[in-house]
């Protein structure tokens, strides 16, 4: 019997594999849970996960699968049965969570076991995709025994053909080895992956890993020649951008047809060959921004693969404005205000409980007129992206990071990390990932600009790389902005001159006080990060470890009276708010959506009980800053002030 409760399971795993008992999936107490997590049940995440490339014979094989940790890479050739692994997991959540009903384990090595029967319904002269939305860090897939291939990168989606290694009738079995090293020594050698936040040595601003399956599973059943990747872009102009790659790799023809929004109407239709990219333009379309998220569904034909997508139609860029570089959306500057976004959840880690959880921040920060979110060194499953181009929410998207120092070359914890980086092998991962970052999220108009490096973390601060890879993104996208670095590790290049500062922004200020230098006129001026002031909550809400608690008090200011918090923010903001009328300010990010383990500075807690803004208040303030930008932008007099004339401002000269 499978239980299902809220209950610490008291079952000890012991068994070897081959005395084993089964240890059946038990919902484990966490140090923290969300109004969701007895909701999720067996089946997480029904959603169809891959809507920019969506196709109707699908179906989904999240929920219970058998999971047992290995001991060496060398397991990797000693196949078990499925059914002989001693304990229960829930897919899709991380192993380190308590929904996975495993956590607590940090194993180097894992086997995933399930097994799968093909729908009857499904054409039978047609291939049989496996999809993995993400699994941390590397997984090798086995069918029915056969090694389907491997994938390297815990952030990014893989497919595989397995058609012809199903049997021809009956039940498939499915293996998946799992190899995650975090941030562990391997054999006396440090490893070094992409791995943003996650950390087994704890620290106040690294979290709990994320290890495994921690996105959805599925199949899918396509024709022999089918679409496999789908690039497109859309502009202000109505000038649709397309490539359609095929299974075949053959210059066949490709139709993509646009429909009116909410409507069977054709709209445009665009036609070209598969493998080159083709434009056509659509009739003055009603544009994409945050305030009118305007989206069009499409579908692209290749022979008889039909899928579903959709697009949202604008253009951004770079002007000068008054004497200031700023970022435009479609063609017009507004202020661009966010929070730092972390994707992290105290019951799924990585994994939000629910669809309706992951959205339920996002409306949170919508609600008082936030109009960008800065998605922090992760990327998150590609429903995410599809809620923030439907709520109206720009992206600047950050590639996750390397490991920020390697531990034989101890560096000082203190901010900014001196940074060492490990081996050119690590580098070289790096890169080929951030060319899968552009790939696979290229599609969504949120997403308006991509950030290299959040400071310097796993920067090769003897030899940067920032500037070769902000051609590299460049070349292979230049429809968006790049932030080459964000805060501090800035060497010249890209299109933002980002600061970092806590609690006061100095947010194109005529000087950042850490360097003691201007900011760049040559660049938009953004505050990349500030604010990170603290409330603390009693024990219910917070993440109930010993480290993380005693670690609280680690922060720039901590109140535990909300109206004090409220009334900080507020000072925060207004101080915003001057830097834009004053100086060169375009944007700004909040630090942070929600608490995360021992942080207790969120709008939100890591429980997402409490929401700690005085919602009034708060909308109040953003649209000051909106206002003050587009009054700003407006005056053709308005100049920047100058470091004299600000010091003088501020009673400093
Ligand atoms: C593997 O699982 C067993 C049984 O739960 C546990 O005792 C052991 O510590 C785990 N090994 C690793 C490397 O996590
Ligand atoms: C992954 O697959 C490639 C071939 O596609 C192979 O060369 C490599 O050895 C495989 N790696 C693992 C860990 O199985
Ligand atoms: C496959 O199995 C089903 C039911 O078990 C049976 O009806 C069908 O004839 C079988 N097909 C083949 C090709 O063996
Ligand atoms: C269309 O997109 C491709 C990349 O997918 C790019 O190389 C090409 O320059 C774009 N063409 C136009 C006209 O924007
Ligand atoms: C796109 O299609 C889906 C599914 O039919 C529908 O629910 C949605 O409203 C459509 N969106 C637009 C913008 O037309
Ligand atoms: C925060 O609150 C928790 C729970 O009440 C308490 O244990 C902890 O000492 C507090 N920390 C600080 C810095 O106020
Ligand atoms: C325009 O900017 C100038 C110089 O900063 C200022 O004196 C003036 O009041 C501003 N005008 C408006 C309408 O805001």
């Amino acid at each position: 019997m499978r239980q299902f409760s809220g209950i610490v399971s008291s079952l000890l795993v012991t068994a070897s594999v081959l005395t084993s008992t089964n240890a059946d999936y038990v919902l484990k107490e966490g140090p923290l849970d969300t109004p969701w997590t007895k909701t999720v049940g067996l089946n997480p995440w029904p959603q169809y996960p891959r809507p920019q490339l969506e196709r109707s014979a699908w179906k989904n094989l999240n929920g219970i699968w058998k999971y047992q940790n290995a001991t060496s890479p060398d397991d990797v050739h000693k196949l078990p049965f499925a059914n002989s692994l001693t304990s229960e997991v829930l897919v899709p959540f991380c192993l380190e969570s308590a929904l996975s009903g495993i956590m607590n384990e940090y194993s180097t090595y894992s086997w995933y076991g399930t097994s799968f029967d093909v729908p009857s319904s499904w054409h039978a002269g047609d291939r049989v995709l496996l999809n993995f939305g993400a699994v941390d860090y590397q997984a090798t897939v086995f069918v029915n025994g056969h090694n389907v291939g491997n994938h390297t990168g815990g952030y990014w989606s893989f497919t595989f053909d397995v058609t012809d290694f199903l049997k021809a009738n009956g039940t498939n079995e499915l293996l998946v080895f799992v190899y995650d090293p975090t941030d562990r020594v391997i054999d006396g050698k440090e490893t070094q992956i992409v791995l943003g936040k996650q950390s087994l040595h704890f620290n106040h601003i690294f979290y709990t890993p994320c290890s495994g399956i921690w996105q959805t599973v599925w199949l899918e059943s396509a024709p022999a020649e089918h679409i496999t990747e789908l690039h497109l872009d859309a502009n202000m102009d109505g000038r649709v951008n397309v490539t359609v790659y095929s299974s075949y790799g053959w210059d066949s023809p490709v139709e993509i047809t646009i429909y009116e929004p909410h409507s069977d109407t054709i709209k445009a239709v665009g036609k070209g060959t598969a493998g080159t990219a083709f434009q056509f333009t659509v009739d003055s379309p009603d544009l994409w921004s945050p305030d009118s998220p305007t989206l069009y569904n499409l579908t692209a034909t290749l022979g008889s693969d039909i899928v579903n997508s959709y697009t949202g139609f604008r253009t951004v860029s770079r002007g000068v404005i008054n004497g200031i570089q700023r970022p435009l959306i479609n063609g017009k500057f507004f202020f661009w205000f966010g929070t730092l976004d972390q994707g992290f959840w105290p019951d799924g880690i990585y994994t939000a409980p629910t669809y309706e959880a992951m959205v339920s921040d996002l409306q949170a920060l919508k609600e008082v007129g936030y109009n960008m979110v800065r998605k922090h060194i992760k990327v998150e499953p590609a429903l995410f992206y599809k809620a923030a181009d439907e709520l109206g929410l720009l992206l600047i998207q950050d590639m996750p990071s390397l490991r920020t120092y390697v531990y034989t070359n101890p560096e000082p914890k203190s901010c900014p990390p001196r940074t060492a980086v490990g081996s050119p092998e690590a580098q070289q991962e790096f890169d080929s990932q951030l060319a899968l970052l552009i790939q696979q999220q290229r599609n969504y108009p949120s997403i308006v600009t991509w950030v290299i490096y959040n400071e310097g973390w796993g920067q090769d601060s003897g030899n940067p790389p920032d500037g070769r890879l902000t051609d590299m993104v460049r070349s292979l996208d230049p429809t968006r902005l790049v932030n080459s670095v964000t805060g501090w590790w800035d060497h010249g290049f890209g299109d933002f001159h980002d600061n970092h500062r806590y609690p006061q922004p100095q947010c194109g200020t005529p000087w950042y006080s850490l360097e003691n230098t201007p900011y760049d006129s040559s660049r938009i001026g953004i505050q990349g990060e500030f604010g990170g002031i603290g409330h603390n909550v009693s024990a219910d809400h917070l993440w109930k470890e010993k480290e993380p608690i005693d670690h609280i008090a680690n922060i720039y200011s901590i109140t535990t009276d909300l109206k004090a918090w409220n009334h900080n923010a507020h000072i925060l903001l207004g101080e915003l708010r001057q830097q834009i009328e004053h100086y060169a300010c375009s944007g700004a990010v909040w630090t942070e959506t929600t608490d995360v383990e021992g942080e207790v500075n969120g709008m939100l807690t890591y429980d997402r009980r409490i929401n700690r803004m005085d919602k009034d208040q708060w909308k109040r303030d953003i649209q000051a800053l909106y206002d003050t930008a587009e009054r700003r932008t407006m005056n053709a007099t308005a100049r920047i002030m100058s470091r004299e004339e600000a010091m003088d401002d501020m009673g400093l000269a």
